[in-house]
């Protein structure tokens, strides 16, 4: 038993069933003369930097590991923390196990792809790590029911990269809504982006490729196996990359880069398209607003385009799904319908309210001039943490692995707003409206679409 467990465990037993912050007790954490949180980073490409430059400015924590399957990433990573730090002290990890195998680390960042959630996430908890993780909590309902029990079982503290909780705006549009200032809420718009992005900026260097192929270059959602466009993009993974830990617990499928960094998400071995990928930023805010982190719908209808399942990027380009919630509220998801605008928009019987990064508007002007809901029209307020600083939600996490308490996305509201998401796609890809049992988080009397919940796992991997 390594010092850690040994601490965790023995204070457990110590506090039990007492709720007491663990620098009180003396967690290995709060014991160290620097009262520092040691964080170990995983995964250095779109969203791993951006979460790492915020825990870099935080005073409170200290990023002190990197880990990466990308040499090239990972020396990034490790130069920008000694950057920031001005020394060379940051470690580098290929495997994530045996950076989390080091006693001095108390919490991690992970920002890997969705494939590797379930894995990577649950290995944390059960090492006592706290726990940074994106959305969508994982790959399938099933992985992230897993990450939900090891996080519990485990009492580690999980913030989810939902960081639109802890902007002023997106937070005064929901407490507007749980303050019953729109009157009774009737219906939902989710607006969420449509089609594929190149995020990784390789698509001009395939197009050029394929040139003599201008009906492959134009549209990636053309090349599919058998096409002289497929043999063209297939290549061999390059030597900085461990590629086969990379396709991880996907099945193995031929190097192709524009199905790897970053725009994993347009392949559905790996990603979940669009849906999934913004179903935990918009739906959340839904769910915050409505009051329904633990809650969910009964019924999902989903209707969406598709490309061939074996295209180069084949996840659903243009989607709109119905869903009837409690209270006989009911929610429209879409992407790529122009009747649904992007953002959050609650509709009451007294009016409305619509919230997105881009802006804020509602049925009463008045509601626009406010940073903050006064006090005289908040008698709820939803999550006391009113630090509305650029680094709130990161600074969140890391009082939260102090004081132990529940951070403003916690895991099982990850594990709520991104399973819509999922059930919508699951409605989409049998056809059926599905019906679903929020309460033991079962699909109702439908096997193949239950079977949809999960995935297998390649040899050798398991899930947890
Ligand atoms: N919260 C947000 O606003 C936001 C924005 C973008 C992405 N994300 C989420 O962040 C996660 C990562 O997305 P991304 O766009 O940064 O992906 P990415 O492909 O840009 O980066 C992932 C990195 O993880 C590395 N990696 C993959 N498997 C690994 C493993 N087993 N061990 C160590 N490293 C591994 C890859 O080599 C890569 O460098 C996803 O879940 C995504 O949904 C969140």
């Amino acid at each position: 038993m390594n010092r850690r467990k040994f601490i965790a465990r023995t204070t457990a037993a110590m506090v039990l069933p007492m709720i007491v912050p663990g620098c009180v007790v003396g967690r290995g954490r709060a014991s160290r003369p620097s009262n520092r949180i040691n964080i170990g980073v995983v995964g250095w490409g779109m969203q791993g930097p951006s979460n790492t430059q915020n825990f870099l400015t935080l005073d409170d924590c200290r990023v002190v590991a990197a880990c990466d399957l990308d040499k090239n990433a990972l020396q990034a990573a490790v130069n920008t923390v000694n950057k920031a730090y001005g020394n060379q002290d940051c470690a580098a990890y290929h495997d994530y196990k045996e950076m989390m195998a080091r006693d001095d680390i108390d919490a991690v960042m992970l920002a890997v792809p969705d494939n590797w959630h379930e894995l990577v996430a649950t290995h944390a908890a059960s090492r006592g790590l706290d726990i940074y993780g994106e959305k969508p909590l994982a790959k399938t309902i099933v992985e992230q029911q897993r990450i939900v029990h090891a996080v519990e079982r485990n009492k580690v503290i999980w913030q989810t990269g939902s960081w639109q909780r802890s902007g002023a705006t997106f937070r005064k549009a929901a407490e507007i809504v749980r303050n019953g200032l729109i009157g009774k809420v009737t219906h939902v718009e989710v607006g969420l982006p449509s089609g594929h992005t190149d995020f990784k900026h390789t698509g001009p260097e395939l197009k050029a490729k394929l040139a003599a192929y201008p009906e492959y270059a134009n549209d990636f959602t053309k090349i599919v196996p058998g096409t002289p466009a497929w043999d063209i993009a297939v290549t061999a993974p390059p030597p900085e990359l461990d590629y086969e830990t990379w396709i991880g617990p996907a099945r193995m499928e031929p190097y192709i880069k524009q199905r790897v960094h970053m725009d994993w998400r347009w392949n559905y071995n790996t990603g979940g398209g669009q849906l999934l990928d913004w179903v935990g930023h918009h739906l959340d805010i839904a769910h915050w607003g409505l009051g329904f982190d633990r809650s969910g719908p009964s019924e999902i209808e989903g209707h969406g385009e598709f490309p061939a399942p074996d295209a180069l990027w084949n996840t659903c380009t243009k989607y709109r799904v119905e869903m009837q919630y409690p209270e006989d509220i009911t929610v429209t998801m879409a992407g790529g319908h122009e009747d649904i605008k992007s953002g959050t928009k609650w509709i009451g019987t007294e009016g409305w309210v619509w919230v997105d990064r881009s802006g804020f508007a509602a049925s009463n002007p008045e509601w626009k001039k406010y940073k903050n809901l006064p006090d005289e029209l908040a008698k709820i307020r939803i999550y006391n943490y009113p630090n509305n600083q650029g680094t709130t939600h990161w600074k969140n996490f890391l009082d939260c692995v102090k004081s132990r308490q529940e951070t403003v996305a916690p895991v099982q509201t990850a594990h709520h707003s991104a399973t819509p998401g999922h059930l919508g796609l699951i409605s989409m890809l049998t056809g059926r409206k599905i019906h679903w049992d929020v309460k033991h988080e079962k699909i109702l009397d439908d096997p193949e679409a239950s079977k949809l919940m999960s995935r297998e796992y390649r040899a050798p991997y398991k899930m947890s």
